[in-house]
């Protein structure tokens, strides 16, 4: 499992998220509230450490907040800007302060029992144009008898204002909203084995509601 990785590089947050973390806060930078940006399971923090340390280059001390959160408390160590908390926490529990304008999960989801959950939960920590993007693998979702919940569940999620890109498996999501996605979430099997990563994955069951 990496927890390892930069802002950008070939395996950096930009390749695996198709977008340029410093430029959206950058550009976001401009209006008169800080930007916040929320990275879940973060690893070692190294890529939110990386960014605070750039933002402050780039003159944006007080214009830009960020937080790390995962489950392990083995961050790079600081001292690192005042504007980036790297915090230990279950993305299924943490209660977030207030909204976000970024939120990313870097090859994190893969890892979580109840994925639906988090979705709807990142929903709602969203600011009204606020930007969610994760890596995603529909299949890790599945049905109690362990069919990938396929296409009804990407249906779903576009229904509920979420975007999958199946070609690189990554969820995204424009906007604050109150999801209810009409699945029970039964458990999950951390012996499911190597996903598309090739990293050994948590498979998520779910009864579909009607
Ligand atoms: C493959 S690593 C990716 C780390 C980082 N995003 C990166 O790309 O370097 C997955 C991370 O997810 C974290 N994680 C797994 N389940 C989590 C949960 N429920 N809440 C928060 N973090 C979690 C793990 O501790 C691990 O650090």
């Amino acid at each position: 499992m990496n927890r390892e990785r930069s802002l950008s590089g070939s395996n950096g947050y930009g390749r695996e998220l198709g977008i340029d973390v410093m430029a959206e806060m950058s550009a976001r930078a401009r209006a008169s509230t800080p930007v916040r940006w929320l990275d879940l399971c973060c690893g070692s923090g190294r890529a939110p450490a990386e960014a605070a340390r750039l933002a402050t280059e780039r003159g944006l001390t007080d214009r830009v907040e960020i937080i790390g959160l995962d489950l392990v408390d083995h961050f790079v160590p600081g001292p690192h800007p005042a504007m980036v908390r790297l915090i230990s926490g279950s993305v299924a529990r943490w209660v977030p302060d207030g909204r976000f304008d970024l939120i990313t999960c870097v090859h994190g989801l893969h890892y979580v029992g109840d994925k639906l959950g988090v979705l709807s939960r990142v929903a709602s920590w969203l600011t009204g144009d606020g930007l969610f993007i994760a890596n995603f693998d529909a299949r890790s979702v599945r049905r109690a008898d362990g069919t990938p919940a396929g296409r009804t569940l990407t249906a779903r999620l576009r229904a509920q204002g979420f975007a999958y890109d199946s070609a690189r498996r990554r969820v995204s999501r424009r906007g604050h909203g109150q999801v209810r996605l009409p699945y029970r979430y039964l458990g999950a099997d951390d012996q499911a084995g190597p996903n598309y990563t090739g990293q050994p994955a948590v498979d998520s069951f779910y009864d579909p509601l009607p």
